[in-house]
């Protein structure tokens, strides 16, 4: 009798083993839809490019990158106008110069010159009412106020290396980025910190430590020493293109994640869609490069340590677009409202009208803390142009938008209170865990350089763990 009982219990035991098999060990996938690789890399963007060509090519690694539209690249756009065929970049701008952007444009053979300011005037107009506004500080004023801002945040040159933050986090870091302001008396440097950093959003009630991600040492040291550097040819998808061509089947493209099921030891398994189907990636190791909101990463199953952090994120929603026949061609206009404080316009805004050099081409940014559909971003950008042209100050026109980008969620971030209680701390211990590794805009200043440099230095242990 015993015995039998515990021979049930043994069948049972077994039973309840394969019922509790994960749904994949019952999918069969065809020997041609399994991808055995050492990598697998989620997301084609500038990082995941980046972390790909060099884990291939200078780790020796098999790689595959899961991209989610039809082209590498991300953040950065160009369009390509169709009447003088020349192209726009209507999202990344520029890089800041220094070995690690060499490095990688140089293995491409992409030629770099010195970005320079267009000379295109620039008019400062509140976009609510259409009319010129007087810009409050003189351009000595900013200079000082710049200056003295550089020599505060020099005070924490580890930023550049992404949120290892000293424990205490620096209390300057936390105060809203409107007390540090006021603290240091650097009201003058704010317009141009602005316009380098209106993707935090609502920007003076952000902690300050997002602002100087955005705007901290590599970019004011950009600024100072003319650093900013563009491809010769003003084509800044030139390097995704070339990359894409590299990789050649090593991208998936147009495929998205159906399910992740990670472990601490043995192969990762993951299931995407592709347009070809249903296909199982069997890799050592994982990175992700996307923005790592619970959304995103829901087909990874978190545990509850891990969607207690990425459940905490908040960010901006971000539209990039180009206008033809808006604004009159060699002007720049910047939103710079009258009556708010320090100029800066309410939330949800168009930020600025940046001349091409294309006849009829502008580019635009919209932002908003709160979601909004291309409706409201082409609506916030056309109700500008009409209170420009209502109030004289520009003539009247009949301006289409041509191309439309969306780019949320951008800057993701925590509350200062989070980042106070080790926010970053328990997001870094992350690295390696469940055979997964992190880079990405959240991981660093969302700066392209930064960001290759975050990830510079992961790949030799994500390398070193793949085998
Ligand atoms: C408008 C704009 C202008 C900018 N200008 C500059 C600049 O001038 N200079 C500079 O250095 N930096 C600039 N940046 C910062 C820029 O974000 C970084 O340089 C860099 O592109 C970020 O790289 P990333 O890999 O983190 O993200 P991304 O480049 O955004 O890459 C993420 C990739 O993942 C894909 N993806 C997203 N979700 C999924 C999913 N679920 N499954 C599969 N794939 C997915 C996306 O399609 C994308 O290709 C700008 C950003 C924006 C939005
Ligand atoms: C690259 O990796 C493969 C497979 O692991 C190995 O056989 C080969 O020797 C490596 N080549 C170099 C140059 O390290
Ligand atoms: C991805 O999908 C788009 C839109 O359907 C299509 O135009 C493009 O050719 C596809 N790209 C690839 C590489 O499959
Ligand atoms: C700015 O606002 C003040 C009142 O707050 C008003 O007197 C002034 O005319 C406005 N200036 C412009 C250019 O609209
Ligand atoms: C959108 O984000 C990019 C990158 O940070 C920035 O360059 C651009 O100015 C932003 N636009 C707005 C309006 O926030």
């Amino acid at each position: 009798m015993a015995s039998l009982i515990s021979k049930s219990a043994a069948f049972f035991g077994l039973l309840s083993l394969s019922i509790a098999a994960p749904p994949l060990l019952v999918r069969n996938f065809a020997p041609q839809d399994i991808i055995t690789r050492d990598v697998v890399i989620i997301g084609g963007g500038a990082t995941g490019t980046y972390a790909a060509v060099r884990l291939r090519e200078d780790f020796n690694k098999t790689v595959v990158v899961i991209e989610r539209t039809g082209r590498l690249g991300g953040h950065t756009e160009t369009y390509f106008d169709p009447v003088t065929g020349f192209p726009v970049d209507y999202g990344v701008q520029a890089w800041i110069d220094g070995p690690i952007i060499r490095a990688f444009t140089g293995r491409f053979n992409i030629p770099l010159v010195a970005a320079v300011q267009p000379p295109f005037a620039t008019e400062y107009i509140d976009f609510k009412t259409g009319k010129p506004v007087v810009p409050p500080f003189t351009q000595a004023d900013v200079t000082t106020a710049l200056t003295t801002y550089f020599g505060i945040v020099s005070q924490w040159p580890f930023l550049v290396g992404g949120y290892n933050l000293p424990n205490p986090v620096p209390a300057d870091l936390l105060l809203s980025f409107g007390d540090f302001v006021t603290k240091y008396g650097i009201q003058a440097a704010v317009p141009t910190i602005w316009t380098f950093a209106q993707s935090v959003g609502d920007f003076l009630n952000t902690p300050a430590l997002y602002v100087i991600q955005t705007f901290g040492l590599p970019q004011l040291q950009a600024l100072f020493e003319g650093g900013f550097v563009v491809p010769a040819d003003h084509f800044n998808s030139e390097i995704y293109l070339k990359a894409s061509a590299l990789l050649g089947a090593d991208v998936l493209y147009n495929t998205t994640l159906v399910d992740v099921a990670r472990h601490d030891n043995g192969l990762q398994q993951i299931t995407v869609k592709t347009p070809t189907g249903q296909k199982l990636i069997k890799a050592k190791k994982i990175l992700v490069t996307i923005a790592p909101t619970a959304d995103n990463l829901k087909p990874f199953t978190l545990n509850h340590h891990e969607s207690s952090l990425f459940n905490q994120w908040q960010y901006t929603t971000n539209y990039t677009r180009i206008i033809r026949n808006g604004i009159p061609d060699d002007v720049n206009v910047i939103n710079t409202a009258n009556g708010t404080a320090l100029n800066l316009p309410t939330l949800p805004y168009a930020q600025e009208f940046s001349f091409s050099g294309i006849p009829g081409l502008h580019t635009f940014h919209t932002v908003s803390v709160k979601p909004q559909k291309d409706q409201d971003a082409q609506n916030l950008v056309l109700s500008s142009i009409a209170a420009m042209s209502a109030a004289g100050t520009i003539p009247a026109s009949t301006p289409s938008i041509e191309v439309l980008s969306n780019h949320t969620p951008m800057l993701l971030r925590v509350t200062a209170d989070s980042v106070k209680n080790g926010f970053y701390t328990s997001l870094y211990a992350l690295q390696g865990l469940k055979g997964t590794f992190y880079t990405g805009s959240a991981w660093a200043g969302d700066y392209t350089s930064v960001l290759w440099g975050f990830t510079d230095a992961l790949l030799p242990g994500i390398a070193a763990a793949a085998v």
